[in-house]
């Protein structure tokens, strides 16, 4: 019921007061986040929550299947005031096992729009086939596609130019790739962290992806 979620409003938001009366007044005032999160739109992928963070201290961008795709005026809008005024020092792209995102575009079948939504996966795919091919078709298999795509989000995020401007004027910033898994609620991180000019050189000069 939809008023129920009304009613459990005003639950939460008393239940922030209590602890902390000044809560409110003070988020009105100003956010100052350090991250940017781009996940999922999934319903179970929580961003706030997944790292125990309240509002006011992360900044949110989500679609489905977690693109940062490089015309996407709305990714990029976020992109540039994340960077640019809210100065965030990490920015994470956050994949999920399980994505119907990832699995909807090489399942071969027709579902509408979101097929050219979910292009840039099948390129990803097609990179990577002889490796993918190898494993398990399935949940392996798409388990590693939802892992290279994160991995060539981060590649997006690091090259778009809002970012490589930061850098170039010694803006401390790093974006990572992470990886959650619905099954235990642990968030991995994929160890491909670019936190200045040399990291990106050196992440682009990888074979895959
Ligand atoms: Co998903």
């Amino acid at each position: 019921m939809i008023k129920d979620l009304i009613r459990k409003n005003r639950a939460w938001s008393a239940a922030k007061t209590e602890i902390d009366p000044q809560f409110f007044k003070r988020l009105a005032s100003q956010q100052s986040p350090e991250y940017l999160w781009i996940g999922c739109s999934d319903s179970r992928v929580p961003a706030n929550e997944i790292v125990g963070l309240d509002p006011g201290e992360l900044f949110v961008h989500r679609n489905v299947a977690n693109l940062a795709p490089p015309q996407d005026a709305n990714y990029l809008s976020v992109l540039q005031y994340a960077v640019e005024v809210l100065k965030v020092r990490h920015i994470m792209v956050v994949g999920h096992y399980g994505c119907g995102g990832i699995s909807a575009a090489v399942d071969g079948q027709r579902h509408g729009l979101i097929d050219h939504w979910l292009h840039p996966i099948r390129e990803t795919y097609d990179e990577n086939r002889t490796d993918l091919d190898a494993l398990a078709e399935g949940t392996e298999r798409l388990n590693r596609l939802c892992e290279l795509n994160v991995i060539r989000q981060v590649r997006n995020v690091a090259s778009d130019v809002f970012v490589q401007d930061a850098w170039n004027r010694d803006q401390v910033l790093s974006v990572h790739g992470w990886v959650y898994s619905l099954n235990n609620g642990l968030v991995t991180d994929l160890g491909v962290s670019v936190s200045n000019l040399v990291d990106y050189q050196a992440l682009v000069g990888r074979n895959h992806p």
